[in-house]
């Protein structure tokens, strides 16, 4: 017993109460308090079974991540679930909330398993570039059969209580946790339930032991979208070891597999993410325990890509939506489009499928402003110019009840020009998602001058509420995001009029890691908007308009930087692009030269992460923390880099301030040279993370 574990005795049952906020994490503490308790309830003869319960919104969900690196502190989790495995007394896990990584692991050491019907049960040390390093990869195959378990342990995805119930994992859906594990238990006193050690039963692996195909089919299907990670291909054959070994030996290989990557640099910068992402909810500058806003009714304004994408994410949430566009056609388009995309999803298997109609009757689509009179949170997604925002903020002004927060979802405009057009600056703000907006995490939260503590923290706590990540930006052109891109968008363009290729310069971006390399990109957004407001400011760009001239504007033309056949979605290199490439640079008098692949990423990353300091120097994002969330979950930068301030620091700030000073003499691009801030970071022998209160990550 100690101070977040107790053992309490109802009868002849003991209950074993984990309370340790705000997670119950498998804290040395946490450990030695289960480890105590469970000693003491085997010792004493008037205990005939245990239940192993927690307090507070949660079963364990895991190890204590920020524990991973420093030096172990005893009991070890294995040892406590030796010892719980090995109990002669029926030991019964009862789960609520989300029983997730050794939380799992625990509860899979128990004997049995009862849940509530709102629980979530999972395996998700994926996530963080791990394994399940206490037993979950041997014991979870034995209680679900290996492919399920596989499919739970690469994907990293909870499984809810229904699921669970069906696939053996639990044995029962119950009322309350603590009160329906003691249920269970008298049952089990009462039918004389013998104790079920998951190690010792190994029905459930015996078709996968007689063709293993049947494993490493579902596993190679499992593990097509893990390009560049290491943790689903080192889990999916710890699995495979509980197939082909002995329990113990399974274990040992487990235990391996953990260590090589909890040391690992790509786990170690999941971990960062995972701790940067929580801290970017975290307002700087915000007094502490600023209330939200009440939000029961979003408006969203405009029902086209975005908008539309916006209602949706509302809408799987189960918040109710108001969608207001200026034309019943331009209604009728936009909720067809939303509907279209439920219904493919429910088809593929992703939700319900009643959950199409379902989401469809939340969402209220209605023509003219003044329907936003009972919306508590209004998003605007109209058209990106300034005089339209300006209008419809006007009138927002006028129908808005009083207290809505009113967001614009502008990509770049200012959002201080746009909160002067009503009389309650306090309440604008902006909310910048990004598409297709009902599958991109991200939401940039702009912070205009006038804008409200509670109209922030209504913003991020709603992001959250709908499974989005939030970063708290201030007001420049572009934001963090599009204005770091912006930079990579120009050495992209500079790198074709030097000698490289489109499909060079994305191969060694998408090589990176990234999804996407730009040309790829600019080609799926269409190379006509760039054109025409080109040249509509008088400017110029050689290449791309000559590719636009000749009726190349990407994948709708089925021809761009790329050529796509048939009308795929995969970029073909085209020797016609290459020969436009070559006839536009002789015109110019250019040579082309041969632009090696290293000087290709350098000249896409470093101007971004000089960006990025400035950002940080204007006091536009807080943290460099926040810099990184936003390029994880809005342009896909693989989590096991952590993102580029993070990667930034890993390269050496000094290496980048160098090659930046380097490329802007070399490229007579003086916008190219290292900002005081990074200069500064870079003399000092110091990193972006030393900026920032120190992670909790090791
Ligand atoms: N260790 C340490 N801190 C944790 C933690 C963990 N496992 N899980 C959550 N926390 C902290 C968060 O950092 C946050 O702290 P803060 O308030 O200071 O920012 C606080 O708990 C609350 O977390 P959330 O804001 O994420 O709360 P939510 O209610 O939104 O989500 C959750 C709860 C679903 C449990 C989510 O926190 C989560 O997914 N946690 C991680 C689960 C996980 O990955 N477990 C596996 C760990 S690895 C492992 O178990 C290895 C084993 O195999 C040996
Ligand atoms: P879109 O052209 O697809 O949709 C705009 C919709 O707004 C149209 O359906 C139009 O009929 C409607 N509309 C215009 N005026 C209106 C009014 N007064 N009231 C109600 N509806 C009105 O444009 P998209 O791409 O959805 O962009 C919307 C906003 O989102 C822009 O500010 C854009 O910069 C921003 N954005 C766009 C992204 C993208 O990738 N498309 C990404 C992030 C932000």
């Amino acid at each position: 017993m100690n101070a977040v574990v107790k053992l309490e005795r109802h009868g002849d049952i003991g209950i074993v109460t984990v309370d340790s906020p705000p997670v119950n994490a498998l804290s040395a503490a946490v450990r030695g308090g289960i480890f105590d308790c469970m000693k003491e309830a085997i010792a004493d003869s008037s205990i005939k079974a245990i239940v192993l319960t927690c307090g507070g919104r949660t079963f364990i969900a895991g190890a204590d991540i920020t524990e991973f690196g420093k030096p172990p502190k005893p009991p070890g989790l294995q040892e406590v679930l030796v010892a719980m495995e090995n109990s002669p007394k029926p030991i019964v896990a009862a789960i609520h909330g989300t029983a997730l990584g050794g939380g799992l692991e625990v509860a899979l050491a128990c004997h049995y398993r009862v849940a509530v019907k709102e629980a979530k049960l999972g395996l998700p040390e994926v996530k963080l570039g791990l394994l399940p390093g206490a037993g979950g990869t041997q014991r979870l195959p034995r209680a679900v059969g290996p492919e399920m378990a596989v499919k739970m342990i690469v994907t990293g995805d909870p499984i809810g209580a229904a699921e669970a119930l069906k696939s053996g994992l639990i044995e029962e859906i119950v009322e309350g946790p603590a009160s329906g594990g003691e249920a269970f238990a008298r049952k089990l006193i009462a039918e004389k339930r013998p104790l079920r050690k998951l190690r010792d039963d190994d029905s459930k692996l015996a078709a996968a032991k007689a063709d293993i195909s049947i494993f490493t089919n579902a596993v190679a299907a499992l593990t097509k979208k893990a390009r560049g990670l290491e943790a689903p291909f080192a889990a999916a054959d710890a699995v495979r070891a509980a197939i082909e070994l002995p329990f113990d030996e399974g274990l040992k290989k487990e235990r391996e597999g953990f260590l090589k990557l909890v040391t690992s640099d790509q786990s170690k910068a999941q971990r960062y993410a995972f701790f940067a992402e929580r801290e970017a909810s975290k307002i700087a500058g915000v007094p502490d325990g600023t209330k939200p806003r009440k939000v029961e009714r979003v408006a969203v304004l405009g029902a086209g890509t975005m908008g539309g994408g916006i209602a949706m994410s509302f809408a799987n949430a189960g918040i109710p939506v108001t969608l207001i566009e200026t034309s019943d056609e331009a209604l009728k388009r936009g909720m067809g489009v939303m509907q279209k995309n439920w219904e493919a999803t429910a088809a593929r298997g992703g939700i319900p499928a009643d959950a199409p109609a379902k989401r469809m009757a939340l969402i209220d689509g209605k023509v003219g402003i003044e329907n936003v009179k009972d919306a508590d949170l209004i998003i605007e997604a109209v058209f990106e110019t300034m005089a339209v925002k300006k209008e419809v903020f006007g009138k927002l002004d006028q129908f808005a009840k009083p207290g809505a927060v009113l967001a614009s979802n502008t990509s770049y405009l200012n959002i201080d020009e746009i909160a002067k057009e009503t009389k309650r600056p306090q309440d604008v703000l902006g909310m910048h998602f990004f598409s297709p907006a009902n599958v991109m995490k991200l939401c940039e939260i702009v912070r205009a001058a006038k804008t409200a503590p509670d109209a922030l923290t209504t913003a991020v706590a709603i992001s959250r509420k709908i499974a989005k990540v939030p970063a708290v930006v201030g007001v420049c052109d572009g934001f963090v995001g599009n204005r770091m891109l912006a930079q990579r968008g120009k050495q992209s363009e500079k790198l074709l009029f030097e000698g490289a290729l489109p499909q060079q310069v994305d191969a060694v971006v998408t090589k990176f890691g990234m999804p996407m390399g730009p040309f790829a990109m600019s080609d799926l957004a269409g190379l006509d908007i760039g054109w025409r407001s080109r040249k509509d400011r008088g400017i110029k760009s050689e290449i791309a308009d000559a590719l636009c001239e000749a009726g190349r504007f990407g994948q709708k033309t089925g021809k761009g930087y790329y050529k796509y056949e048939g009308g795929s979605r995969s970029p073909l290199p085209d020797p016609d692009v290459e020969k436009l490439i070559d006839e536009t640079l002789q015109e110019l008098g250019k040579k082309r030269r041969n632009v090696s692949d290293d000087e290709i990423l350098e000249r896409m990353m470093y101007p971004m992460i000089n960006e990025g300091a400035r950002i940080l120097e204007e006091g536009i994002a807080a943290r460099p923390s926040d810099i990184d969330v936003i390029w994880l979950y809005g342009y896909g930068w693989p989590i096991y880099r952590g993102g580029p301030m993070y990667w930034a620091d890993s390269v050496g700030l000094k290496h980048i301030a160098d090659r930046l000073s380097y490329y802007a003499k070399e490229t007579n691009d003086p916008s190219l040279e290292p900002c005081a801030l990074l200069k500064k970071l870079a003399a000092a022998g110091s990193t972006f993370a030393s900026l920032a209160a120190p992670s909790k990550a090791a």
